[in-house]
């Protein structure tokens, strides 16, 4: 029995959300590599059922899942009881699924950029705020919050997206100082590009940041923030090109940080023709628009 209010003792367990590819997948790998007990979250049940148990195979933990959308209230009501059911409480949270859109922010789809809005920052907040208390009172975990290194910096074509990743950011800091002194750790991983889908899936796979910024592998950023996560590191950016921009972002004046940020992230399709807002002409017909 829990001594601290005669309910049964819960097993811990990593509640890792968006984990059947990707960046989760690889962060679900590493937890359960150090026998942790799992509980992936995403929609797609078929693929968290595969993911599930193709983790515990490999790695010999038990790995649950819970099919749930986190970008509605009643998704994050249903992760919190899944979580009961199952007989487990949240040792670590790691927040890690997002969405993105790519374009002019007034072609994009209303819908899309208010789920942006909810699964990227409202879920957040509200999955961390349910099981924090716990972690504090037990004084053991953590929260791993997945930003990018698009929230250092203003991102036209992206922005609504970058500013999500910005809110995380600012308030992923302010947290871990008010939990300062327990033994909980809140960190914030801001990874530069990484080698998944995201970009594809919102149309951005050709803009040039995706050409010339070097990728990451999924593995490699697990890697490294798992590792500084159980180290307590309050802000993760691995690789030396993602440091450099993270830090010198702070000190180029708008004036130029911003279009030139704008000019990466453009959205261009594969001959490299540039999106020109609906409605709207390229000045002097397609041509004029190519990139490179
Ligand atoms: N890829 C990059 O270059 C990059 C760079 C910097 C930061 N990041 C950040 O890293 C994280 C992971 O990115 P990724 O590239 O690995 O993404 P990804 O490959 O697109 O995977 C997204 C995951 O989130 C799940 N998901 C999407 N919508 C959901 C919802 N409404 N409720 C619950 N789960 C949902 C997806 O599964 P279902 O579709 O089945 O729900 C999937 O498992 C994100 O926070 C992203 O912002 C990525």
């Amino acid at each position: 029995m829990n001594a601290r209010d005669d309910q049964p003792e819960l097993a811990p367990a990593a509640v890792i959300t968006g984990a059947t590819q990707g960046i989760g997948r690889a962060l679900a790998e590493e937890f359960a590599k150090h026998g942790h007990t799992l509980l992936l979250v995403a929609r797609n049940e078929a693929a968290l059922a595969k993911t599930a148990s193709e983790i515990a195979a490999a790695h010999d933990v038990p790995a649950h899942y819970a099919a749930c959308d986190l970008s509605t209230l009643e998704g994050c009501n249903q992760l919190a009881d899944v979580l009961r059911t199952k007989g487990l409480h949240c040792e670590s949270l790691v927040n890690n699924a997002a969405i993105m859109t790519a374009g002019f922010f007034q072609d994009q789809d209303r819908e899309e950029l208010l789920k942006i809005v909810d699964l990227n920052m409202r879920a957040v907040v509200d999955l961390t705020r349910r099981f924090l208390p716990d972690m504090l009172a037990r004084d053991k975990g953590g929260v791993l919050n997945v930003a990018s290194l698009e929230g250092f910096m203003p991102v036209p074509y992206q922005a609504t997206y970058a500013a999500t990743k910005a809110f995380m950011i600012s308030w992923s800091r302010s947290l871990a100082w008010e939990v300062f002194g327990s033994s909980v750790r809140i960190c914030v991983v801001a990874p530069g590009p990484i080698e998944t889908t995201m970009h594809e899936k919102a149309g951005a796979e050709y803009s040039r940041y995706m050409v010339y910024f070097p990728r990451m592998t999924p593995e490699a950023m697990a890697e490294a923030a798992y590792r500084r996560f159980m180290r307590g590191n309050w802000v993760i950016i691995e690789g030396f090109l993602n440091r450099v921009v993270a830090a010198s972002v702070r000190f180029i004046p708008g004036i130029m940080l911003i279009p030139a940020v704008g000019w990466f992230f453009r959205v261009r399709d594969a001959e490299g023709n540039l999106q020109w807002p609906k409605g709207w002409k390229a000045p002097t017909g397609q041509d004029a628009g190519k990139g490179d």
